[in-house]
């Protein structure tokens, strides 16, 4: 979604503008510009349709803008079409001011009608040009800027990070926040605004995280900050620990090729500190055994791939627990009176701890009392923040769309955590406690074995990579890893895949299956293979050429019914998924390479979706 970068120092602001916007590209856009503030001439604005590259030789061919003030926008169209006039910054009718905007101002319409009527014109379609020309409006009948500003925050409904620039002050820039994530970055003699911390992190790694409601005026001498009723406040720092060559290809040619490969240290960093003598150990958590002996249900909340962990999630807590788990997509989670109440344990589950709909999900349930507990990639998050509890996945920072590192830590830190519960509660029996603990610590190695050779996934793509349609197929965990398979495939390929439950075939989908259909059937989960192995001949009777996937030690018996056969080494069956869907990242990574596909930035999608 948008990204926002805000600078004011003593160097040129343009190439650190342009360099914080290329790092914040993965979060997706459509359009991008630039706006100075120039003390000569005012403010200074180019933005352009496409991608950066296109602004960068704009702004190449035009005379330098000048200013050590200014601002970018990567724009991720919601109201008007990516074009250049929608593009971000907009500037207010006289050109006093400057804005960008990371959200969604749902009272626009009325605003504008209320602009029109004063006269005011507007350029573009989009709902953000109206908080720079009511800034405008406002500032035009008052000489102070802020007073202007808090005038029209309280006029505005929806979710907001802005950034604001005056022409009139070009020493300063203007932060805003609600419900859209937006930081500050201190600086020596120099300090930033951006939507993460990749963007600046080349600059400084002192940043603070902006609450909703709160106002930021920087200069390069300093940030001061401003609560909704505009009264001075201290934010807390925070250090940010992860190093610039972690959000950098560092070589590879994809990120998401690279986070694959990282995946066994992001596992050894998420489990190690947390796996004491074969003890999962949870320093950072508070719940307690008094909440966790009242607990009577558990809900597992999150959309897309952090979803699909959830579903893995609901089968293994059930196991260890005992206690109904149901996973609901936040979306739909928000709008369906969930039953919630002070003896509910909500486990929200969030790569980027950004998404809306996960957040709207968190505060429907916060308010009916369930406790809340959330596994975040993003320190410092508005989802970790929000929460009772955090557990942080160390994934390090993912900057490819599809998530890779960031699925498999949640993946292994919710199984924890399940494990954690039911031994607290006395419900995991401590023979499987021990044998999951045991693998737990295994499986950054495991995984190890599974990327150190990727021909196989290589040479499967060449022969399939121009399918129309790809079917996986599972039972119980193996469904749930389908799901998660199928979805890498469609989102980095655009190839039409679905993933079945496969014992529900024979109740419709078998219809679908004829002479060539790829299925890739999903045997890892030992308990179910001879169910497995009978859903494989089931479609290859019906001409299916079926790729499977199954464990080392199963792969004899698969090896005389699949036509083809990818294995992962065994582990708890439990743990299995964790390595299973290793093999089914890279097969949809080499069949998008391909077809020729923008890997990192699949049309259409954004990393951190923060609208509804
Ligand atoms: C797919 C993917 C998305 C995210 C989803 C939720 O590869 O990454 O489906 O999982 O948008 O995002 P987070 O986890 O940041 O809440």
């Amino acid at each position: 979604m948008c990204g926002i970068v805000g600078y004011t120092g003593a160097a040129p602001a343009i190439p650190i503008l342009l360099d914080g916007l290329e790092r914040l590209e993965y979060r997706g856009y459509d359009s991008a510009g630039v706006a100075v503030v120039d003390p000569r001439t005012g403010l200074q604005i180019e933005k352009c349709k496409g991608r950066l590259q296109f602004l960068r030789d704009r702004l190449e061919a035009l005379p330098p803008l000048e200013g050590t003030v200014g601002l970018g926008h990567t724009r991720w169209a919601t109201h008007g079409e990516p074009n250049d006039v929608n593009s971000h910054p907009h500037v207010s009718q006289n050109g006093r001011v400057a804005i960008v905007h990371n959200g969604i101002i749902e009272n626009y319409a009325e605003i504008k009608d209320f602009l029109l009527q004063q006269g005011v014109r507007f350029r573009s379609d989009t709902d953000s040009e109206v908080v720079a020309q009511l800034l405008e409006y406002y500032f035009n009948d008052c000489s102070d800027v802020m007073d202007a500003v808090y005038a029209v925050l309280a006029r505005l409904e929806g979710a907001y990070a802005l950034g604001i620039l005056c022409a009139d002050m070009p020493d300063r820039l203007i932060a805003a926040r609600k419900d859209a994530p937006l930081l500050l970055g201190y600086g020596e003699g120099e300090n930033f605004i951006a939507s993460d911390a990749t963007a600046i992190i080349s600059h400084t790694r002192q940043v603070a995280y902006m609450e909703d409601g709160e106002v930021a005026v920087l200069t390069r001498d300093g940030i001061q900050v401003f609560d909704e009723y505009r009264r001075p406040i201290e934010k807390q720092l925070h250090h940010i620990e992860w190093d610039v060559s972690a959000a950098e290809k560092g070589g590879y040619a994809h990120f998401m090729f690279k986070e694959i490969m990282e995946q066994p240290e992001a596992l050894r960093q998420t489990i190690s500190p947390r796996l004491r003598d074969g003890q999962v150990v949870f320093d950072e958590l508070r719940l307690d055994d008094g909440f966790l002996r009242r607990m009577k249900r558990i809900y597992l909340v999150a959309c897309g791939s952090s979803y699909h962990v959830g579903m893995l999630g609901k089968y293994n807590l059930e196991r260890f627990l005992r206690l109904p788990v149901e996973v609901c997509l936040a979306s739909e989670f928000r709008y369906s009176d969930p039953l919630v109440d002070e003896d509910t344990l909500v486990i929200v589950i969030s790569q980027s701890g950004e998404t809306l709909d996960t957040m709207a999900a968190l505060r429907e349930a916060r308010s009916r009392g369930g406790y809340i507990l959330s596994i975040v990639n993003v320190v410092g998050s508005s989802i970790a923040r929000e929460s009772d509890d955090v557990l942080y996945t160390w994934a390090g920072p993912e900057i490819a769309v599809a998530t890779t590192k960031a699925y498999s830590t949640q993946l292994a830190l919710l199984t924890m955590l399940g494990l954690y519960m039911g031994q607290r509660l006395g419900r995991t029996s401590p023979e499987e406690y021990a044998a999951i603990t045991a693998e737990l610590a295994l499986l950054p190695e495991k995984m190890e074995q599974v990327i150190a050779s990727t021909d196989v996934y290589q040479y499967l793509a060449s022969l399939y990579f121009n399918r129309e349609c790809v079917f996986f197929i599972g039972r119980n965990l193996d469904y749930a890893l389908g799901l998660e398979g199928s979805l890498k495939l469609k989102e980095i390929s655009y190839i039409h895949s679905e993933s079945y439950a496969a014992g529900e075939l024979k109740h419709g989908t078998i219809s679908l299956i004829e002479d060539g259909t790829l299925v890739v059937s999903l045997a890892t989960y030992g308990p179910l293979l001879d169910k497995a192995i009978s859903n494989i001949v089931e479609v290859k009777a019906r001409g299916a050429e079926v790729v499977a996937l199954t464990t080392d030690s199963n792969r004899e018996r698969l090896e005389k019914i699949a036509t083809h056969i990818l294995t992962v080494p065994d582990t708890h069956p439990v743990l299995q998924p964790n390595l299973g869907v290793v093999p089914l990242q890279l097969f949809a990574y080499y069949i998008a390479l391909h077809r020729g596909c923008d890997i990192d930035k699949p049309k259409n999608l954004a990393k951190s979706v923060t609208v509804e």
